[in-house]
């Protein structure tokens, strides 16, 4: 039985302030009966979530890690030191990376091995562009950017979360209808047995794209929908425990 896994992905907001409001809020509104909280912060708050989550059932983690495990990479974090603040999440591959900061999906599935190397679990991200949903291509969009994680070797050893983020719902407040969404999760399931065969029903697969305490039931519900990746949403206290309590529902 997979359990859900709400995660707040920040992307470039918060500060040592607002974040202590926020932290302290998450930390006393999660429950140990919930479903599993996460918060990915910009790295330079990752000392701070660890002070103020440690000892909580909240975990914590960032957006990004270098491929490299250490060397001149000016600029770079490495997963051993996201780890050494606490960090048990690391978001690779998120669609603004792709877009933003030209990184292929060979880059992807080496930083989703430098995420492993170091101990911490990779939540890879996926997800088509509107064209490319309008174009009926979105299974082999989703296909091609797994495919070089999938391929990677000594992979069923390893903790893996997916996160199915349709681009054009991020940031957008469009989001996938529930059955949209189970349509993309059940194919990379279906995708992921056939490379892994039962080992695959045990990686959650989260939905990304304008969660909300709103629709977050409604999406959590389906069969293979295992939580949220929540942008905007993740950074009000209020609504992103809501969220968080959805998925303690759906579970
Ligand atoms: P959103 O972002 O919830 O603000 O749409 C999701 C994400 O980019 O991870």
């Amino acid at each position: 039985m997979r359990r859900k896994l709400v995660a707040g992905n920040w992307k470039m907001h918060g500060s040592r302030r607002s974040n202590e409001d926020l932290l302290g809020a998450v930390r006393e509104g999660v429950r140990s009966q919930h479903a599993e909280c996460a918060v990915l912060v910009p790295a330079p708050f990752l000392a701070q979530a660890e002070s103020l989550l440690s000892g909580s059932v909240v975990a914590w983690g960032a957006q990004n890690l270098s491929e490299h495990d250490a060397g001149a990479f000016t600029g770079e974090v490495s997963a051993a030191m996201l780890a050494e603040f606490g960090a048990r999440y690391v978001i690779v591959g998120h669609s603004e990376r792709r877009a933003l900061f030209a990184e292929s999906s060979k880059t992807v599935a080496l930083k989703a091995q430098a995420a492993w190397r170091g101990g911490l679990v990779p939540v890879v991200c996926v997800g088509e562009q509107l064209d490319e949903r309008e174009s009926g291509i979105t299974e082999r969009v989703v296909e091609a950017q797994l495919e070089a994680v999938l391929a990677t070797a000594g992979l069923g050893e390893q903790e893996l979360v997916l996160a199915y983020e349709p681009v054009w719902a991020i940031g957008t407040g469009r989001t996938a209808t529930p059955e949209q969404a189970q349509e993309v999760h059940a194919f990379i399931r279906a995708l992921m047995a056939r490379r892994l065969g039962s080992r695959a029903a045990e990686w959650r697969i989260l939905y990304g794209g304008s969660v909300k305490a709103g629709n977050a039931r409604a999406l959590f519900s389906m069969p293979d929908v295992d939580g949220g990746l929540v942008g905007g949403a993740s950074l009000q206290a209020g609504e992103f425990l809501e969220i968080v309590r959805a998925a303690s529902v759906a579970a």
